[in-house]
């Protein structure tokens, strides 16, 4: 249990006047988490503290070593004026084993979540109101011991910050178009493509942009190492629906283990439908396409929440999916993963934590 120490702003930012214009992640709260990691004294000094620029020593391994990681989650505004959370210990969870990999000191679970609870609760009033808005908040992780040895920190702090958010696709709810990297790689077994640190995703600006000046909004990944298993799209776990039954990577090594994603199995077994988590081959999915078998495709993830696939395209084939419509299923795991996170739908699996 933490000892968190309260230091209120003295300039409360004014609100978003227009809730319908947040946009993703641009517009930060009064208020963030703190806590320093120091060897022999372990995680201390836990605080809430007025939002500000962190000072660094110019030799902080975060900088150079890139010793650094994060996570994701969201607090939505119920229809009743309470706040909750999403699975929280979930994010904790990965949390850890991502600070496992990375050879940084756990956080324990209750802590986390904790933190992440008690900063919700000072800024409940950032949380949004309207349809498809919510509070995202960005807990991370920086190694700060200034040193330029190849070694890891013996200092670190963790910080949670926390921004009034609407969709993270400019497309919202609509199909987005997906194109098949086949030249760049985001992660190879034994790597770190199963945990969140930020390495992943600079790793994948390049292809990301090559995928915009072309037309598309995200790269699907495949496979490091024979270049032909789907995986996943970076921002997102994905999903293909052929012939009726599921199919999703595996999360065994070069994947991250999305909470979405682990929700959406959930219920789409619960629903009855068969998920296949393994290999399936870009070529397969292409040739499904083609012979009509592949009905839907999506995406899923904490700032994506579900997202329609309309288009694929990998080397010179293009896949339309679902005449660019939004399918049944992803319909579906839509209204009921928002129904049961904002609150307007019962929660019947115990993923819901209240802050309020
Ligand atoms: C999230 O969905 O919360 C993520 O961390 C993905 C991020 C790249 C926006």
């Amino acid at each position: 249990m933490l000892d968190i120490r309260m230091e209120k702003t003295t300039q409360p930012k004014a609100k978003p006047a227009d809730e319908s214009k947040l946009g993703f992640g641009s517009i930060f709260t009064d208020h963030m988490f703190v806590m320093d990691y120091e060897e022999g004294k372990g995680w201390h000094d836990a605080r809430i503290v007025p939002y500000g620029p962190v000072v660094l020593d110019p030799a902080a391994i975060v900088f150079h070593y890139a010793q650094e990681c994060f996570e994701g989650l969201k607090a939505y505004r119920r229809a009743d004026g309470g706040v909750q959370l999403f699975r929280p210990e979930k994010n904790g969870q990965r949390l850890q084993a991502t600070h496992d990999r990375l050879c940084i000191p756990e956080i324990p679970v209750e802590d986390f979540v904790q933190a992440v609870a008690a900063l919700v609760k000072v800024e409940e009033d950032w949380v949004p109101h309207l349809p498809d808005t919510s509070l995202y908040l960005r807990p991370f992780t920086i190694a700060t011991e200034a040193v330029l040895g190849v070694k890891a920190s013996r200092t670190y702090q963790f910080y949670i910050i926390a921004s009034p958010s609407g969709a993270y696709y400019a497309e919202g709810i609509n199909p987005v178009k997906i194109y098949v990297e086949d030249q760049y790689v985001r992660a190879s077994p034994g790597g770190t493509g199963a945990i969140k640190c930020g390495g992943n995703y600079a790793a994948s600006l390049l292809a990301g942009e090559k995928a915009h000046e072309l037309g598309y909004s995200q790269v699907l990944w495949l496979d490091g190492v024979e270049r032909k298993y789907v995986e996943e799209v970076g921002s997102m776990n994905i999903f293909f629906k052929i012939n009726g039954e599921l199919y999703t990577a595996a999360t065994v090594g070069t994947v991250l283990p999305g909470i979405t994603r682990m929700s959406c199995i959930e219920l789409l077994k619960d629903w009855g439908y068969t998920v296949h988590e393994g290999k399936l081959a870009i070529d397969d999915v292409m040739k499904a396409a083609k012979d009509g078998t592949l009905e839907e495709v999506f995406g899923t993830g904490t700032a994506a929440v579900i997202s329609p696939v309309g288009e694929l395209v990998y080397e010179d084939q293009k896949a339309t999916v679902n005449e660019f419509q939004i399918g049944p299923v992803t319909q579906k795991l839509y209204d009921t993963l928002t129904g049961i996170q904002w609150g307007t739908m019962e929660d019947p699996y115990g993923w819901i934590y209240r802050v309020d």
